[in-house]
């Protein structure tokens, strides 16, 4: 696979799979207690900052969505595979789907009071993190708040590994926190714990905020 092919084969590997993923991970949060206590951070602290709309970019089958508006926020979702966002809209017909790439969102300037990439950024060539960071600060509002989620790996360079979907990248948090410091980010907190049992590696969690206006 070529870098410039990355994106539409990532949408169409993801359109493959799409009723499959649904299937196997619907109900993922369950058994992720750290996760879900870093979505509740997140949530809160956009809520605390005015509670402005919140994006979930790459939102595969829309169960993180979900949670997130059950958790009081305004959330819709994004995703590049249109069979994706189908499956998303038919378990939640209640919340909005859209199709969309996150390096080039079809969104105004400064509209979001928080942004969720969980495990979506893993697919980009490494060269396209900066531009999709800038596009986040675009739609964020100052004082917005980023949260990534993503699998973590030891090496300053991000690393490829056999995603079974698509091409894919692990990041070590430094070096992710570097680029969104880059980008304008200020970190928050993060989270690094160690494999449940069938995963393969550790696990990540950046939240980041766009400073907000002085
Ligand atoms: C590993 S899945 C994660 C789905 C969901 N966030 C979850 O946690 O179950 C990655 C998702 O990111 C989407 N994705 C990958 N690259 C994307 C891009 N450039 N823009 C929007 N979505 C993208 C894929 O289509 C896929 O649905």
């Amino acid at each position: 696979m070529t870098e410039a092919s990355a994106l539409p084969d990532t949408g169409s590997a993801y359109d493959a799979v799409a009723s499959l993923y649904a299937e196997l991970f619907s109900d993922m949060l369950d058994a992720l207690p750290l996760e879900r206590a870093l979505l509740a951070a997140f949530a809160e602290l956009v809520q605390a900052h005015g509670g402005g709309p919140v994006a979930d970019i790459g939102c595969g089958p829309g169960q993180v969505t979900a949670h997130l508006r059950a958790l009081g926020s305004n959330t819709f979702g994004v995703d590049l595979s249109p069979a994706m966002i189908a499956l998303a809209r038919q378990a939640y017909p209640e919340l909005r789907f859209e199709e969309g790439s996150m390096t080039a969102l079809d969104l105004p300037d400064e509209v979001l009071g928080g942004i969720l990439a969980f495990y979506s950024i893993i697919h980009l060539p490494p060269e396209q993190l900066p531009v999709v960071f800038t596009e986040f600060q675009r739609v964020l509002a100052p004082g917005g708040y980023l949260l990534l989620g993503f699998f973590a790996g030891p090496d300053a360079q991000p690393r490829e590994f056999d995603h079974k979907v698509a091409l894919a990248y692990r990041w070590s948090p430094d070096s992710l926190a570097e680029l969104l410091a880059a980008a304008g980010f200020v970190e928050v907190g993060r989270l690094l714990r160690e494999p449940h049992e069938g995963e393969r590696g550790r696990q990540a969690q950046l939240l980041v905020r766009k400073p907000p206006r002085s």
